[in-house]
């Protein structure tokens, strides 16, 4: 299974173009905001990703993130020139997936929660249809929306709908069979001029080749697209790290853990944040013997 991380698109910059970053680079408390997607990938045992920005972003990305080989991944890069919507990740990202299954993951959203790392890597086993998710929301307003039968079974899919038929909404996590990229080439744009990935889902769902995955309310769904949820999610995540001691999203933990790096390498990975609370955090991993 092959990852891909947008992080681009419209709405990318919440602050002056002349501050010339994209949100996804931003701190979200005391990380850039890319490595809790990129750390949901890891979990999910994915260790080739491909990382889709703008022109005037993707320097960037590069200079933060490498090759991936310091956290025993593989990046790869590609320009989006013109935000065309969702479904292009699939278009732009056809020769990396290269006929394989694959996930995508918004730079923004960010997951956290008990048995959310089982159910991803069940996900990433995925070779037939598509697999996503639904959760619930209180303002549906910005996203796709499920709508179900009485029996529960899903019958439809919208877009930001104006009259929503559920308050189910799915969140930016998607897992594809090796079609995805042949779909997404014939998708038309929508009124707001985008090739939406609702479309994408829609025709998996019009052939009975859709599973939609509760997230159950145990797990927090945060996207950190505007000012406001930026600042509610980094306040999320600095409550939890404080109560517990333990870090969500720390690439360096998530990567010894899977087994991708070994202690030595860890430990020198904790010298580069060294004077710092992330670097002391990554300094008592490698004493803890855990
Ligand atoms: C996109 C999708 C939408 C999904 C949302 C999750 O919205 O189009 O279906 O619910 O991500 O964050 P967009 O960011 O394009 O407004």
């Amino acid at each position: 299974m092959k990852g891909i991380i947008l992080a681009g698109g419209r709405g990318t910059r919440l602050y002056p173009l002349t501050l010339a970053v994209s949100k996804q680079l931003l701190p979200v408390y005391n990380k850039p905001m890319i490595y809790y997607p990129l750390s949901l990938l890891m979990l999910a045992n994915i260790r080739e990703i491909l990382i889709i920005s703008t022109p005037e972003d993707l320097p960037q990305f590069r200079r933060l993130l490498g090759s991936g080989e310091q956290w025993g991944v593989r990046f790869e890069y590609a320009q989006q020139n013109q935000p065309r919507g969702l479904a292009d990740a699939f278009i732009l990202g056809r020769e990396f997936i290269n006929g394989e299954p694959s996930c995508l993951i918004l730079g923004d959203n960010i997951f956290y929660g008990t048995g959310l790392s089982s159910q991803l890597k069940q996900a990433s086993a995925l070779t037939d249809g598509a697999l996503i998710f639904a959760h619930p929301v209180k303002e549906t307003s910005p996203y796709g929306i499920v709508e179900f039968d009485s029996d529960g079974n899903v019958i439809g899919l919208e877009e930001k709908p104006i009259h929503p038929r559920s308050s189910y909404a799915v969140p930016g996590l998607y897992f594809y069979d090796s079609d995805v990229s042949e779909i997404a080439q014939k998708i038309k744009p929508s009124d707001r001029g985008e090739i939406e990935i609702t479309d994408i889902n829609r025709y998996y769902l019009s052939i009975n080749k859709l599973v939609v995955a509760p997230l159950g309310r145990g797990i927090a769904w945060m996207d950190a697209g505007t000012h406001e949820k930026l600042l509610q999610v980094s306040n999320f995540v600095q409550a939890v790290e404080e109560r517990q001691g333990l870090m969500i999203g720390c690439l360096e933990e998530v990567a010894y853990r899977m087994k991708f790096i070994d202690k030595e390498h860890l430990k020198i990975l904790s010298k580069q944040h060294i004077h710092t609370n992330y670097g002391e955090y990554l300094r008592r991993l490698v004493e803890l013997n855990v």
